[in-house]
């Protein structure tokens, strides 16, 4: 029998990476929509802005290649974010398009996944988690950056991490257009990214 600390000790979680330097921006409010779908699933969550972190792109040093380990030989606070990774079910990744692709903290988090993969591009993430992706663009042409979003997600796979699901959201300014939270189809999608995302085919 499972004992009441154990099952407890079991809880799911999920990493939110933002990627928005902006706390009160459409970014995150569909990303803590994500979230709240999340906790309604009893999904333990812990939400970080990748701007606030301390961190250089990779500078290819080659140490996880050379020595064919999943850890990165460059001590900042990536560290901390390779850690929650690893001990996370599963990830979000909710980042605006910044002149045609995902933000420079988003692209920094990108590269510095090398460590996850191998040189034979065999995928060295532990575990099979699936990850989801939110995007946001002023732009109302939801297919305008669909070529780099769909790369983007592709690199990520390349980890091992299952794509799982995305939503682009468009049309979106915050202090200029209508609010995010007023677009019921991007809210609701953003919920179910988050309530969905754990599940298995
Ligand atoms: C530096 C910069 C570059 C941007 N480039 C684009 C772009 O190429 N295409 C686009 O549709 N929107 C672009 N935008 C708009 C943002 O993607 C959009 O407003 C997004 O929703 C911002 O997210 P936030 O509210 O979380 O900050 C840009 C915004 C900034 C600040």
């Amino acid at each position: 029998m499972v004992k009441p600390e154990e099952s407890a000790s079991k809880k799911k979680k999920v990493a939110i990476l933002i990627g928005s330097p902006r706390r009160n921006g459409s970014t995150v409010i569909l990303a803590q929509e994500a979230e709240r779908g999340l906790n309604e699933r009893g999904i333990e969550t812990e939400l970080v802005f990748l701007n606030d972190l301390k961190m250089r792109g990779c500078q290819a040093c080659y140490y996880c290649k050379k020595h064919d380990v999943a850890e990165c030989a460059v001590k900042d606070d990536m560290q901390g974010i390779h850690q929650l990774m690893r001990e996370s079910d599963g990830i979000i990744v909710a980042t605006p398009i910044y002149f045609g692709d995902v933000t420079a903290q988003t692209k920094i988090w990108l590269d510095r996944l090398f460590p996850f993969i191998g040189m034979d591009l065999s995928p060295k993430m532990p575990g099979s988690k699936n990850i989801s992706f939110i995007f946001t663009q002023n732009q109302p042409d939801e297919r305008l950056f669909e070529t780099p979003i769909r790369t983007f997600m592709h690199m990520t796979g390349l980890t091992g991490l299952v794509v799982k699901d995305y939503l682009i959201a468009y049309d979106l300014d915050a202090g200029y257009k209508p609010p995010v939270i007023e677009k019921k189809e991007f809210m609701d999608k953003a919920n179910k990214i988050g309530r969905e995302l754990l599940e298995q085919p």
